[in-house]
């Protein structure tokens, strides 16, 4: 694969050969037989978040965004496209160009910290994501976000370069509940999704997501959603509630955290974004919680 870099922020030569060995593996692992390019932008979070909002209307910084040239018929990827490939062809180029890929520099170095591994796992992760939209991938459907992420991990184990994780499998897909959880969220006033999933001690698991309201106060969050579902359940003891959001962590509001206190204050919390997991427990982010039965002052 030919990758044209555009560099407003440099990157070093090893994280750059890493990328290229994973851009070269996706065309091999998605059959492509004919010879493809792409132009892979590094920048800063200013930029990136300038480039967001006007391709996207969203006015926020982020890791990667890729914008395709070849528009793929419904359902179907680059790999089973060859002929739509040929007649795409530039001869100038030598190459079929498959699209635009935009890196921030400083956000992939932020998360490779926060992940604690090396940069060039996080820079070849971002790559393979964005050029895995531009081969006709995408995951706003379960069915097709199973196959990229399919398709990501074989290109990256085949590299790698995967995004070792210390969360358990239940983990996870307690993140990809709240995740999904997000498609629902009614926030037509912060453009700012988040979807939550509350894992209760009983096994039931309830989603939920934020849903705004124009008087302002009146918004839900996601979290209070999925806790107001549960208890009117009859569920009312949790041990964990993954939160989730795109662009930054979805940090629980004040009163979030008071209404997760009253029933579960030991709860752990997942903060999910854009692949990037932290940990915390509810005491973490609300110490010296009210407690009336407090012996503290006699
Ligand atoms: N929001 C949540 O749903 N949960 C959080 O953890 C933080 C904030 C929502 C409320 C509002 O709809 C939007 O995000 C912006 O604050």
């Amino acid at each position: 694969m030919k990758l044209e870099w555009i560099t407003d922020i440099p990157l070093n030569d090893a994280v750059k050969e890493k990328m290229q060995a994973a851009a070269d593996q996706c065309i091999r692992t998605e059959g492509i037989s004919v010879p493809c390019a792409i132009s892979v932008r590094l920048c800063d979070d200013d930029e990136i978040a300038r480039i967001n909002a006007f391709n996207r209307g969203i006015n926020r910084s982020t890791d990667v965004l890729s914008f395709p040239t070849v528009s793929y018929p419904a359902g179907l990827t680059a790999g089973s496209c060859t002929a739509l490939l040929r007649r795409e062809y530039d001869d100038d180029l030598d190459a079929c160009f498959l699209g635009d890929i935009v890196i921030s520099v400083p956000h992939m170095k932020m998360q490779a910290h926060e992940y604690g591994h090396s940069e060039d796992r996080e820079a070849s992760f971002l790559l393979v994501h964005g050029i895995c939209h531009l081969m006709g991938y995408d995951h706003i459907e379960e069915e097709d976000r199973v196959k990229m992420r399919a398709m990501e991990e074989k290109v990256l184990s085949s590299v790698n370069a995967t995004r070792e994780s210390s969360f358990s499998e239940s983990d996870i897909e307690l993140v990809r509940k709240a995740v999904d959880a997000m498609r629902f969220s009614y926030s037509p006033y912060s453009r700012f999704p988040v979807g939550a999933a509350l894992h209760c001690t009983d096994g039931r698991v309830f989603t939920g997501c934020n849903i705004e309201n124009v008087s302002f106060g009146m918004t839900n969050c996601a979290e209070r959603t999925a806790v107001f579902k549960a208890v009117s359940e009859g569920a009312r003891e949790f041990d964990v509630i993954a939160i989730a959001a795109y662009g930054q962590t979805p940090w629980p509001c004040g009163a979030c955290r008071q209404v997760l206190a009253e029933f579960s204050p030991d709860i752990r919390i997942l903060l999910a974004h854009d692949n990037v997991i932290l940990e915390k427990q509810l005491s973490e982010l609300l110490p010296h919680s009210i407690d009336l039965n407090s012996k503290e002052n006699e």
